[in-house]
């Protein structure tokens, strides 16, 4: 991979947060407080924060201007006849109904259409979205393509579904037992890859040809649409919104965490055709989120999240933002740290078992290098590996330890955040961290409060 030249920032900054760098020594009392876990250290206490691109954006001014014409009517606000139009200028669906983020859509959905015994497949379920549908007594199914699962191959659409994986499947349950399929884009949980057009055509056609609704988990759709007008020769006149709504075209409807390509630090929605479903998804959602037209947000956020949908599609935005995660893989590369390939959208993703051979799977190498950058540099990044999705085999006698097929850590990149210094910064605190890898020790865990370990584990190293 050769090292990309950033393209210039399409913004100019008119508000500063100061950002503090701290002692190593200060370095080390944190991590010991927090036993060893990055989540449970002040964020006051990061220097550069790569936990998630999750409701991190740095919002325009459009959309501060837009939060001040907040109208904080309980039922009709115009903020959210703002935000009707804005989705459905972008996805082409009839009805919108506001949440307060993406798993509250989630929930609501799978509330109204998803039964005990159920199936529900997805190329790869993001955790909120396989507990949500797990909370159900329903099994959450990844078949994205095999090709996903290989680090090394340059497949421009490793986020694709394999098809005949999903034929055989419905053919094997019967399509009664699957209430609906879902499509991640783009697929976080496979490193942040995009789906192609042709793939949710592929996708769209079995669901109708089984009469299954065909949804979106769409928090990164711009992501997607533009990498296919970069990777895909066929669209690369087109424009970005065009390409979104032609992927739109082929589903039933969306979910969408809002804090993600909708450039806002709070909110999410539905959006869907079916208008017995939509008026079953409002009444679910007068239960935990409030009344229709505001769906757990105040007016002002909707405002945002309309603005935030329109900027996001601005194609100097869009080849900045998938440029920061290249220009950053680049610097990595030179310094011979291993990362999944291609690069994607939001993050880049490092092999941890890689970076560290010499740490068994059972020692957490993806923790012990969150811990390791934190203490080196004050990043924080995130592990995608064996303490989030390790668990013990129910059934083996000596209950041993089931570790995902990836051991990776993610440097997700928040949205109009960040500079090329600082992601040079980052690059070079990896790169030293990389040079002295063989000191980095692995770890076990010594409490954990609950079954999400990843944010409750205390652990001490070996
Ligand atoms: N779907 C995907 C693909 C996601 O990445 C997320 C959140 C959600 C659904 C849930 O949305 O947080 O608004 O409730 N991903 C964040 C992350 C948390 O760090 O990747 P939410």
């Amino acid at each position: 991979m050769k090292q990309i030249k950033m393209p210039v920032e399409p913004f100019r900054i008119k508000v500063v947060e100061p950002i503090r760098r701290t002692s190593k020594r200060e370095r080390e009392e944190a991590l010991r407080k927090a036993g060893l876990n990055i989540f449970q250290i002040p964020a006051e206490k990061v220097f550069i924060d790569l936990l998630t691109d999750s409701g991190t954006s740095a919002m325009s001014d459009n959309q501060w201007s837009g939060m001040m014409i907040g109208d904080e009517s309980y039922a009709g606000a115009k903020n959210f006849f703002n935000l009707e139009e804005a989705v459905r200028a972008v996805f082409g669906y009839r009805h919108v109904i506001p949440t307060h983020q993406g798993r509250a859509a989630e929930r609501i959905l799978f509330e109204a259409l998803v039964k005990k015994g159920d199936y529900v497949p997805n190329n790869i379920h993001f955790d909120t979205t396989r507990a949500n549908i797990e909370v159900r007594g329903a099994r959450a199914v990844n078949l994205v393509d095999d090709k996903a699962y290989d680090p090394d191959s340059d497949y421009p659409f490793k986020g694709n579904m394999d098809i005949e994986k999903l034929d055989r499947f419905i053919r094997a349950k019967g399509a009664a037992k699957i209430p609906l399929v879902l499509m991640t884009i783009t697929n976080n949980s496979g490193g942040g890859q995009p789906v192609s057009v042709e793939n949710v055509e592929a996708v769209g056609k079995i669901c109708r040809n089984n009469k299954i609704p065909f949804f979106f988990d769409a928090c990164r759709f711009a992501e997607n649409a533009f990498f296919v007008k970069k990777r895909d020769k066929e669209y690369a006149r087109a424009d970005v919104a065009g390409i979104a709504r032609k992927i739109f075209s082929f589903g039933d409807g969306a979910t969408m965490s809002a804090k993600k390509d909708a450039l806002v630090n709070i909110g999410g929605f539905m959006t869907l055709n079916d208008d017995d479903l939509a008026r079953r998804l409002k009444d679910l959602l007068i239960i935990s989120e409030g009344f229709p037209t505001y769906g757990g947000l105040a007016g002002r956020d909707l405002e945002a999240v309309a603005r935030g949908l329109v900027e996001v599609l601005d194609e100097d935005y869009l080849e900045h933002r998938v440029s920061q995660t290249a220009y950053l893989a680049g610097l990595l590369e030179e310094a011979g740290v291993p990362f999944f390939k291609p690069v994607g959208g939001h993050a880049v993703y490092i092999l941890a078992d890689r970076f560290l051979p010499h740490i068994p799977r059972g020692q957490y190498p993806g923790w012990a290098l969150t811990v390791a950058l934190y203490r080196e540099a004050g990043i924080r990044a995130v592990e995608i590996g064996g303490v989030m999705f390790g668990h013990k085999k129910k059934d083996s006698p000596g209950r041993e330890e089931v570790f995902p097929k990836l051991e990776m850590v993610r440097l997700a990149i928040p949205r109009r955040v960040y500079t090329v210094s600082h992601l040079a910064y980052v690059a070079d605190a990896l790169a030293r961290v990389y040079r002295q890898r063989e000191k980095i020790r692995g770890l076990k865990i010594i409490r954990q409060a609950s079954h999400l370990r990843h944010f409750t584990a205390e652990f001490e190293e070996i």
